[in-house]
C-alpha cells in the first residue's frame, strides 16, 4: 500500500488533521466491523453472546503481542493508564526503607495524581525537574538513589516530544533493584517498542491516540518475573484463576496479568481497538516512523530552527513536532485553524503530529501557512 492509500483507509474529513498525540482519526471501516462483532450477536440474541465478546477482547491483547513484542498473557485491559497505576501501586508490598516514587515535572499530570493517591502516605513522589534532559542516562543516574521504589519513564513525553532511553532506564532499574513503569501512551504506534529488550516490570498505555482505536480500551502489560509479587487490592471475578468457579469463599488470582481485570468487563472499546491494531501491524511500525520521519523532516527542513522546541535528532524525537513562534503565537493558531488545520497548542508551542492519515501534499500546504 502506498501513502496515498494509506491517507484513504481514514475517515474524510475537509481538514489537515495533526492530532494523532491526542485522538488518533478512525479508519472508514471501523464502525461496519466493530458493529459486525459487538452488536451483531447481541441483536442475534446468541445464548454464546460472552463467547463472541470475549474472543474479541483475546484478539486485542493478541494484537497488542504482536505490535509490541510481548506475550498475550502479559497484556491487561484496563480503561485508562491512570487507573491501571493505582491497580499496580495497590498491588505491591511497601519496603519501608525504599518509599519514593521517581518521575519526571514533564510526565502527564493525571499519571502523577494517580501515583500520589494511590501511593497516599505510604509513596513519596520525587520529580526530576523540567529543566533537567530527561533523555541523558547520567540524570536518572543521579537520581535513583538507595530510597527509590519505582522508577516512571514516559516514553515520549507529550509536553516537550521527547523521546526518553527507555531500556537504558529500565537496566539501570535493575540493576539499583528499582521496580520500572513505562507509559507507550505517545509511542505505541509510532516508534518501535520491543518489551523483551526493556525488561521493564510495568508497561501501560491507550489505544486513543496513535493506535487511532478510540478511548476505553488502555492496557497493563506485567513482566512475568513480578506477576507473583502482585497481589492487586481492586479485583472481581474476571481476576479469579476461573472466572466461573463461583466459591465465595475461594478467590485465587489468575497466574498472569489478568489478575489486574475486575468484574464484567466493557468490551466494545476493546473490539474498535483491535481492529485498528491490526491495520498498524499490517501497516508495521517501521514504515509508519519511516512515513512520520520523511514528513516531519520536510516541515524542519522548510522553517527557522528558532522555532523548533521538540527535539530533532531522531533517536531524541517522538511522532510530534513542537514548534514556537513566541509573541507570533496567537496569530500563527488563528492562521492554521482559519485554514482547518488540525492541531493543539500548550505551554511549549504548536503541536503537530503528521500519521498514516497526512501525504506530502498536506504538509506543503502546511509548510506556506508556517512561512
Ligand atoms: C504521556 C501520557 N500519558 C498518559 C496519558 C493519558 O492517561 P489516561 O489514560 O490516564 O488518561 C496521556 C494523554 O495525553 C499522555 O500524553
Amino acid at each position: 500500500m502506498s501513502s496515498d492509500q494509506w491517507v484513504e483507509q481514514f475517515i474524510s474529513h475537509n481538514s489537515i488533521y495533526l492530532l494523532s498525540h491526542s485522538v488518533g482519526l478512525p479508519l472508514r471501516f471501523l464502525e461496519s466491523t466493530a458493529t459486525a462483532d459487538f452488536w451483531q450477536p447481541w441483536q442475534n440474541a446468541d445464548s454464546e453472546i460472552w463467547t463472541h465478546w470475549l474472543a474479541g477482547i483475546d484478539s486485542f491483547r493478541a494484537q497488542l503481542a504482536v505490535l509490541l513484542n510481548g506475550e498475550k498473557d502479559s497484556f491487561c485491559p484496563q480503561t485508562s493508564l491512570s487507573s491501571a497505576v493505582a491497580k499496580i501501586l495497590n498491588s505491591l508490598s511497601l519496603d519501608k526503607e525504599r518509599n519514593c516514587i521517581l518521575m519526571s515535572e514533564e510526565d502527564f499530570p493525571s499519571i502523577a495524581f494517580a501515583l500520589q493517591k494511590a501511593g497516599g502516605f505510604d509513596y513519596r513522589l520525587k520529580f526530576i525537574p523540567a529543566e533537567a534532559d530527561t533523555s541523558d542516562i547520567d540524570v536518572w543516574d543521579k537520581q535513583t538513589t538507595s530510597d527509590v521504589a519505582m522508577v516512571l519513564v514516559t516514553h515520549v513525553q507529550s509536553n516537550n516530544g521527547r523521546q526518553l532511553p527507555v531500556q537504558l532506564i529500565t537496566n539501570l532499574s535493575r540493576q539499583k533493584d528499582i521496580l520500572s513503569l513505562v507509559d507507550i501512551a505517545q509511542s505505541a504506534a509510532i516508534l518501535p517498542i520491543d518489551l523483551q529488550a526493556w525488561d521493564a516490570d510495568f508497561v501501560i498505555g491507550s489505544c486513543v491516540k496513535w493506535i487511532g482505536g478510540g478511548p476505553g480500551a488502555g492496557f497493563l502489560w506485567v513482566s512475568p518475573d513480578v506477576i507473583e509479587r502482585c497481589e492487586p487490592q481492586s479485583v472481581g471475578w474476571f481476576s479469579h484463576s476461573n472466572p466461573f468457579e463461583f466459591d465465595i469463599h475461594n478467590f485465587n488470582y489468575a497466574p498472569d496479568a489478568l489478575r489486574f481485570w475486575g468484574g464484567t468487563p466493557s468490551v466494545f472499546p476493546y473490539v474498535i481497538a483491535s481492529h485498528s491494531l491490526k491495520f498498524i501491524n499490517n501497516v508495521g511500525v517501521d514504515n509508519i516512523r519511516a512515513h512520520n520521519i520523511e514528513l516531519v523532516d520536510k516541515i524542519i527542513q522548510a522553517i527557522s530552527p528558532e522555532h523548533l522546541v521538540s527535539p530533532v535528532e531522531l533517536e531524541r524525537r517522538g511522532g510530534t513536532l513542537i514548534l514556537g513562534f513566541r509573541d507570533r503565537d496567537q496569530d500563527m493558531i488563528k492562521r492554521l485553524r482559519d485554514a482547518h488545520v488540525q492541531f493543539d497548542a500548550r505551554a511549549k508551542g504548536i503541536r503537530l503530529s503528521p500519521h498514516l492519515c497526512n501525504n506530502s501534499q498536506q504538509i506543503d500546504a502546511l509548510i506556506k501557512l508556517l512561512n
